[in-house]
């Protein structure tokens, strides 16, 4: 392992291409709150904006991005990794400046760890620099891979419904992210308005001021509970491609702008950033 932590030390230091890819991760605890949903959604809003998008499909479960997108893929991240097909082949066309990367489980990606061909892997990743976003749709839970691929994103968004179940399962996730991450986002999904969904992102910040150590949460926004959502989410559309102007789709794009908002004080910080990065970080735990 320790030889492969070295090989990527090299890997990076040859990479001369600095890039800023900002990686986004969606995360909730509880399953089923729209992690999906919003990654989609969000993507296309950014991708209207003028962003180039990747959404990384990281959750191996039933209901992935392929198939909340109606598209079908046949490669994922995980052939790359071990140096089947190129990068540009799992690249899977949504829309104008939106992509697909089918992704695999840390799990999996742990599975073939030996037969990884990272040297490969970081020649094809240079096409990917010219994205401005990947969104890392992550599966349910608070377990190690769920981690692994928030911990390696530049920025976390938590996802809660105003359930009291949900709220208690992102607040577990916050309790173990905020020992690696400085600041984490919330979304507030499924709200009736934005005076509840304030009031759940009180009532969460309360309790992890109190009991966690420099906790430093911040709402990124709310979108409502929505029967056209729903209905689009039933056949597998984009509402806010759909719907652009009804109010879950101006919510998300507020969020859209408050993310880059976000993004902007950080450059000022001069954090480092990029594909390389991502994925030194999400390698470097196995
Ligand atoms: N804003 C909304 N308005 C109405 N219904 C919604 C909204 N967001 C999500 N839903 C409902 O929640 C369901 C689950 O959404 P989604 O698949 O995006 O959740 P998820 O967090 O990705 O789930 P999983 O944990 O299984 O991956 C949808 O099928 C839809 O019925
Ligand atoms: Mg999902």
């Amino acid at each position: 392992m320790k030889n492969q932590a070295h090989k990527l030390t090299e890997l990076i230091k040859q990479n001369e291409n600095e890039q800023d890819t900002r990686f986004i991760a969606i995360a909730s605890g509880k399953g089923g709150v729209g992690k999906t949903t919003l990654s989609i959604n969000l993507g296309y809003t950014l991708s209207k904006m003028g962003y180039k998008v990747a959404l990384f499909d990281a959750d191996i479960g039933l209901a992935n991005l392929d198939v909340a997108l109606g598209i079908k893929t046949e490669h994922n991240i995980l052939d790359v990794l071990q140096g089947k097909i190129s990068f540009d082949e799992t690249l899977t066309h949504v829309e104008d400046n939106l992509y697909l990367i089918p992704g695999a489980s840390g799990e999996e990606i742990l599975k073939y760890n030996d037969t990884i061909s990272l040297e490969n892997f970081f020649s094809e990743t240079e096409i990917l620099n010219e994205f401005d976003f990947v969104i890392v749709d992550t599966g349910a839970g608070i377990g190690e891979s769920v981690q692994n691929f928030c911990n390696a994103s530049d920025e976390i968004i938590i996802v809660t419904v105003p359930e009291p179940s949900a709220i208690t399962d992102a607040y577990a996730l916050i309790k173990i992210l905020h020992t690696k991450k400085e600041k984490l986002g919330m979304i507030i999904n499924q709200s009736k308005n934005e005076k509840e969904a304030e009031s759940v992102f009180q009532k969460i910040s309360l309790v992890a001021s109190k009991n966690i150590d420099n906790a430093n949460l911040h709402i990124v926004g709310a979108i409502e509970k929505n029967t056209d959502v729903e209905k689009c989410i039933r056949k597998r559309e984009l509402f806010t491609k759909e719907h652009p102007l009804i109010t879950p789709s101006i919510q998300l794009e507020s969020i859209a702008k408050n993310i880059i908002f976000n993004l902007e004080q950080n450059m000022l910080q001069g954090e480092e950033r990029g594909f390389t990065k991502f994925f030194r970080r999400l390698l470097a735990k196995f």
